[in-house]
């Protein structure tokens, strides 16, 4: 930015004028599957941005013009381009990119420890940096997502201390908590509308103005921060305690006999139901976890969201229910878990992603080892690779060899069209086949030879419907 005043200090009309000259620099914070696309889609609409991360093969990489998110489709093409005309470097040395900054965004992880607690410690030793560092006038913006009050009470504290500034006056703060989905943040990107909130209606109006004038998106302004991490996390719960609630019926259906997913087909023929599905349990960096930021902060202020916790409780349960039905489907060909070599096809969290973070796949692959089965894994994502421990297989073909049973862990693309006869001929017959995540007709299941379980689906239901 040109003027002598910091950001903060110009008027909006003026700050949307530099932004549509792009004579704005932008810091973001943490260059991970969040952070790395948002820096280079500012890059390539022509802001000068500069990408810090404590990971220096992170920064390295992103350096040469690459992206390691090889399940994100686009990342690649919009990083090369603008690390190619000097638009975006990446660099580990926080002092040479924030006194720079007019924007600083924060887009470091925030996950949940052992105990199930936010564990905020990146927001707060990265902010306290920015506090060291930052110029006046200067925005910070926090992606990261944090449960409701922790920008007011947390993050603008340590802000206003190390730097000696005044938030709203000095140095602006705002939440934009990122919506993307993993496997579309390119596309979500461009289109899903961000939710703004900000410590005064100046600071909101310039932030809104950098994303709708530099990435063409619409925003949506909410009364401050935490009313925009409250949106964040109500749209991710929402789905969990959804997710649960279809866990909890099928369940029920399962021991009366119901196939739930024929429920959920009729059920969806009412404009007002939203079919949710069951299946193994949630996974991946934001579902499992952003309940409890809720769930924490509810407990501070005097309220614990008991429906939000008991639906973290149900999904948690979901991979012991697995390992229940493939002991059910091993004894019914005259099989125990203990001794059978499993074929488990799918780790990963969800179909296409490259990942494994708090897998419900993980506990169950570990429940049938401690039950005494072998298992041969295979991810399309991770062939031949290591996940949590086990050295996974090429094909399906490698893993099934030999296999007593299937269990079918994550609902990729190259699965929706797998030859149940062929596998059955590779099986050590009679096998069983337990389908965690409801892609496998029982008809055909059964008419392949295999005893068939599935959640939510009663264990005769081959001879329903397929
Ligand atoms: N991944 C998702 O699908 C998703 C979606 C929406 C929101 N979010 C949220 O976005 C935030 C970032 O998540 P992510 O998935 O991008 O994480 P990530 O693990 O993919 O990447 C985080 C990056 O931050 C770096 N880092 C860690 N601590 C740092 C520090 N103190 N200073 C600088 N860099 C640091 C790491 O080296 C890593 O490169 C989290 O709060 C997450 O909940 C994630």
């Amino acid at each position: 930015m040109m003027s002598k005043e910091g950001m903060l200090q110009q008027k909006v009309e003026d700050a949307k004028g530099l932004f549509k000259d792009r004579k704005v620099t932008i810091c973001t914070i943490g260059l991970g599957r969040i952070g790395l696309p948002t820096a280079a889609m500012f890059a390539a609409a022509g802001a000068n941005v500069i990408g810090v991360d404590i990971n220096p093969e992170v920064v390295v990489n992103v350096n040469e013009g690459k992206s390691r998110f090889v399940d994100e489709p686009g990342l690649d093409k919009v990083i090369e381009e603008p690390v190619r005309l000097g638009k975006l470097r990446a660099t580990t040395d926080f002092s040479s990119a924030i006194p720079k900054a007019d924007f600083i965004i924060i887009c470091v992880p925030t996950p949940v420890d052992h105990t199930k607690t936010p564990n905020y410690s990146a927001v707060i030793s990265a902010c306290s940096t920015v506090g060291k560092l930052i110029k006046p006038g200067s925005v910070v913006i926090i992606e990261s997502t944090v449960g409701p009050g922790t920008v007011e009470n947390l993050i603008l504290p340590i802000l206003e201390s190390e730097s000696g500034l005044r938030a709203g006056s000095e140095f602006g703060l705002a939440s934009c908590p990122e919506r993307s989905d993993p496997g579309n943040i390119v596309m979500n990107m461009k289109t899903v509308p961000r939710v703004i909130g900000a410590i005064n209606q100046h600071c909101l109006d310039i932030v809104a103005d950098l994303y709708e004038t530099l990435l063409n998106i619409k925003v949506y302004k909410v009364n401050d921060p935490k009313t925009a991490n409250a949106v964040k996390l109500t749209e991710n719960l929402f789905r969990d305690v959804n997710i649960a609630l279809a866990n909890e019926f099928a369940l029920v259906f399962e021991k009366l006999g119901i196939d739930s997913l024929e429920v959920i087909k009729a059920c969806a023929t009412k404009y007002n139901f939203m079919p949710h599905y069951p299946g193994v349990g949630v996974g991946g960096p934001c579902l499992p976890s952003n309940s409890y930021y809720l769930i924490s902060e509810g407990v501070k202020a005097g309220h614990i969201p008991s429906l939000v916790r008991m639906a973290r409780e149900i999904n948690d349960r979901m991979p012991e229910h697995v390992v229940s039905l493939t002991s059910e489907a091993l004894n019914e060909v005259g099989k125990t878990i203990r001794g059978s070599k499993i074929a488990i096809l799918g780790v990963a969290y969800k179909p296409e992603i490259k990942d494994v973070q708090l897998t419900p796949m993980e506990p169950v692959c570990n429940g049938l080892a401690r039950l005494g089965a072998v298992l041969d894994i295979y991810d399309p994502m991770f062939p031949g690779e290591n996940v949590f421990g086990y050295t996974t297989r090429r094909s399906v073909a490698q893993a099934v060899n030999g296999a007593d049973c299937i269990v079918m862990g994550t609902a990729h693309k190259e699965f929706l069209q797998l030859d149940l006869k062929l596998l059955a001929q590779l099986t050590e017959s009679p096998a069983a086949f337990v389908d965690a995540r409801n892609i496998i007709s029982p008809k055909d299941a059964l008419a392949s030879g295999f005893s068939f379980r599935a959640v939510g689906r009663p264990s005769t239901s081959g001879s329903a419907q397929a």
